[in-house]
């Protein structure tokens, strides 16, 4: 089995890497990644050199590199995690997100007609589904919420989902679609909320918290979404959609106030900044389809998994340190300089 992942230098797709060496040795893994600023090739370092991976720069909106690619690969399955991530950036500059999110997928998925797959999987994100009030616990994303969304990056998620689903449809394209929770662990780039955090407060600086720091989300270790995400590849029936999440609603307060008390730093430190522009207030993913139809099971609650992954940046400063310093971005150039193409 061949399996390209797109993405894979950053937050998730690395994880997804390490987790599919581990879990399955006799699978010939390729990673294709553009390394962005949010791509960081340090992170693959010590599987750089494993027989069964290889790492590959090049960008999913390119088509006539992404075609060259499949024909010379052969790949087998495609798990596309390629995508600007950020929300933020999103209401700063949309347009590279409805390149890369929607384009990309485009290209991915036209190259997967030409050339022949058993499964193109595309990762997607609750926040498809737009948000729920704070005031109804009860209410949660099912795959049948409606699509509703909030921001360019959420905009242009969704628009690769239904062009996900019409691939299958008009084209009969084996796909399958997962939508899942907001991730935490490691080697996650440190503009998101919890390592930004983590690094804030070691550095005892000021903690920058959107609004009253209501806005709930509901977390899932990374490791677990790995999981998920191979079960779909194996298990998941084509054309389908499967919502990933563990029923670890916390509000972005308690986190920052969670890190501050594991790490014995003072609460003094949170600053309430002016409200992130169309704000989500609440998600909550109810991942009952995956549960009864794949059997999957969150299995790191978030009051373990968040001293797990403190404790993953504090054992790991270079590699956060790397990024805020921009060090990260010469490390490709001083290994590999300017070329396109195939790295072992
Ligand atoms: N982080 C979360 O909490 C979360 C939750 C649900 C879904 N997702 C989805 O999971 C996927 C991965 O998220 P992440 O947090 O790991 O993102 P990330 O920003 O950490 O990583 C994205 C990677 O894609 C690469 N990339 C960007 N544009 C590219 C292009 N045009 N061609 C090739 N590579 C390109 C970047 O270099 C980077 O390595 C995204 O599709 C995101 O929408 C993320």
């Amino acid at each position: 089995m061949k399996i390209l992942v797109t993405g894979g230098a950053g937050f998730i797709g690395s994880n997804f890497i390490f987790y599919m060496l581990d879990q399955h040795p006799d699978y010939d893994i390729v990673c294709l990644d553009a390394l962005t600023y949010a791509g960081n090739l340090e992170t693959l370092e010590h599987v750089m050199d494993n027989d069964n991976f290889k790492f590959i720069k090049g960008d999913i909106r390119d088509r006539d590199f992404i075609f060259d690619l499949f024909k010379k690969e052969n790949f087998d399955m495609v798990v596309n995690f390629a995508a600007e991530s950020h929300v933020d950036r999103s209401i700063k500059d949309p347009g590279v997100f409805l390149e890369t999110n929607i384009l990309g997928t485009q290209v991915l998925m036209a190259a997967c007609r030409e050339y022949g797959i058993k499964r193109f999987h595309q990762v997607s994100t609750d926040e498809v589904y737009g948000d729920l009030p704070l005031d109804k616990p009860d209410l949660m994303f099912t795959e049948e919420t409606s699509i509703t969304t909030s921001s360019p990056y959420s905009a242009s998620k969704a628009s690769a989902d239904l062009l996900v689903e019409a691939y299958h449809r008009t084209f009969n394209l084996p796909v399958t679609i997962s939508r899942c929770s907001n991730n935490y662990g490691p080697y996650q780039f440190p503009e998101k909320l919890i390592p930004l955090m983590i690094s804030k407060a070691l550095a005892e600086e000021e903690l920058p918290v959107y609004g009253k720091g209501e806005n709930v989300r509901d977390w899932l270790y990374v490791k677990d979404h790995c999981e998920a995400i191979d079960l779909i590849l194996h298990k998941g029936q084509q054309g389908e959609v499967y919502n990933i999440g563990g029923h670890n609603e916390r509000s972005n307060l308690e986190v920052v106030k969670t890190i501050l008390n594991e790490l014995d730093k003072p609460e003094s430190l949170i600053t309430f900044v002016e409200d992130r522009a169309g704000h989500d207030l609440r998600y909550a993913i109810d991942p009952t389809k995956i549960s009864e139809e794949l059997d999957w099971e969150p299995t790191i609650l978030f009051d373990q998994g968040i001293k797990k992954t403190i404790k993953w940046y504090l054992d790991n400063e270079e590699w956060w340190q790397n990024i805020l310093s921009g060090e990260y971005q010469d490390y490709y150039q001083k290994m590999y300089g300017d070329k396109q193409g195939d790295k072992r």
